[in-house]
């Protein structure tokens, strides 16, 4: 099928790129010049395990296009996604300029029949929005096949894809959601997941925008959960890698999310956790669950902090080396990374940092100030008064903390994700913090 992908950016770009995997055509656009420049170039201007083999592959092929023509795109295809940013006002509700003017754009170039399928991330309503806007600005005669078969459709495809792990998370989808109100609709969007043979939840287009806020929500809340267990672990003794264990085998819980660390961040959960509280909030709901969900995340960040202050005394002039930047593993985004809020504070309290990140440098130095960057672990530990792990990078397990001892001036852990939950640090004589593991 001919379809197009209007915004580059991370889901757009991954969406747009495995849908050419699975046999589709698909031209990809971008208002961002240099960015598609980049892109045909075969470049990827994010860190995505497994992107860039593929964009090579089938830009070569030619089943993979760039532009930065909406309209040259949508006379092109048969479905349109519109994959654009959708970020944060200031009232945490989303920002939809972006959704509005490529539906416009679309809407007066558009002289057949076209599916518009939304994949951003946006409130319940934006459908019926989208196909407003569409209705008032179109401005071609549109050749119905039939009489009664409509002009366009709108449709909901939200994507529950991973950073570090997107390709795959699309490859191998836990289910499809569709949201689609005309059955021409739900036919295009089954055959272009054909391939994948996957489950399909088929619904109307406000369930399927729910889907998506109420998905990451409840991952978020699970994530919030298990750290206020942990913060309980920490107060009267008790191991919180032990109890996700035990609640986890319950197949109803299920032990996914249940990793207790130093809060969630990323592009997604922080800004829809925001999105669904206003949503609610307009709707006459006043979702109080996910607020203290919200609460519990900043709390997390506090609370490590405060360890820290209280372990090491007087923060001011400490030499701090952070291992691990991004706000996960497998990834060089730093958006809303716990990192920057845990720097920001003990910079403020006069600490002096030093950090390591195996992908993310480039992207903190754009946001965070005054840092000593670092080749490698071993040249991090030089001198420092503490080591925290901020990132559960896998690389990080097999560091030679025994090396590290002999270069570092106090032999202080405070490991953020319990990476190193075995208790092999305390047994080389380092001062080992976890989160929830127990030391009142
Ligand atoms: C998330 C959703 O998982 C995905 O379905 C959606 O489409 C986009 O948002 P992503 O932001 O890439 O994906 O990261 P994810 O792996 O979900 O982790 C989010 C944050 O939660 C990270 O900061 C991570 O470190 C944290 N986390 C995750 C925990 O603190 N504990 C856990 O058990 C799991």
């Amino acid at each position: 099928m001919n379809i197009a992908v209007v915004g580059s950016g991370y889901v757009g770009l991954v969406t747009g790129v495995c849908l050419a995997h699975i046999g589709h055509d698909v031209i990809c656009v971008d208002i961002d010049e240099a960015k598609i420049k980049t892109l045909k170039q075969a470049k990827v201007p994010i860190y995505e395990p497994g992107l860039e083999d593929l964009l090579k592959k089938y830009l070569k092929n030619k089943r993979l296009r760039f532009t930065t023509s909406i309209k040259e795109a949508t006379k092109e295809s048969t479905a349109i996604f519109i994959a654009v940013g959708t970020p944060s006002k200031k009232n945490g509700e989303a920002d939809l300029t972006y959704v509005e003017n490529v539906a416009r754009e679309i809407a007066v170039t558009m002289d057949s029949y076209k599916l518009i399928i939304e994949k951003s991330t946006v409130p319940a309503d934006t459908g019926r929005r989208i196909e407003r806007t569409i209705r008032l600005n179109l401005k071609n005669k549109i050749k119905q096949e039939k009489k009664g078969d409509r002009e366009f459709d709108v449709a909901s495809n939200p994507e529950f894809l991973r950073e570090g792990s997107a390709v795959h998370d699309f490859m191998n989808p836990d289910r499809v959601v569709i949201g689609v109100e005309s059955k021409k609709a739900e036919k295009i969007l089954r055959e272009i997941y054909k391939p994948l043979k996957p489950k399909m939840v088929v619904t109307n287009i406000k369930s399927a925008e729910l889907i998506k806020h109420a998905s990451n929500s409840f991952l978020a809340t699970k994530i919030s959960f298990i750290n206020a267990i942990a913060q309980i672990c920490d107060h009267i003794g008790g191991d919180v890698l032990k109890v996700a264990e035990g609640m986890g085998y319950d197949k109803r819980i299920g032990r996914a999310f249940l990793n207790a660390g130093v809060g969630y961040g990323g592009s997604c959960f922080p800004k829809d956790v925001d999105a669904f509280i206003r949503l609610s909030e307009k709707s006459g709901y006043n979702f109080r669950l996910l607020k203290e969900v919200r609460n519990v995340n900043e709390e997390q960040k506090s609370s490590f902090i405060r360890l820290i202050e209280d372990k090491l005394w007087i923060v001011k002039n400490k030499v701090i080396g952070v291992l691990g930047l991004a706000f996960k593993a497998d990834t060089d985004d730093m958006r809303n990374a716990p990192s920057i809020d845990i720097i920001q504070a003990l910079q403020a309290e006069g600490a002096k940092i030093r950090a390591y990140d195996p992908q993310a440098v480039n992207n903190a130095k754009k946001v965070l100030e005054d840092i000593i960057y670092c080749k490698d672990p071993y040249e991090l530990a030089k001198d420092c008064d503490c080591l925290l792990i901020l990132t559960e990078w896998d690389e990080f397990k097999d560091i030679d903390f025994t090396k590290i001892k002999k270069s570092m001036k106090q032999d202080i852990i405070f490991d953020g994700r319990n990476l190193y939950s075995d208790n092999r640090l305390g047994d080389i004589g380092f001062e080992y913090h976890g989160i929830g593991r127990g030391q009142v």
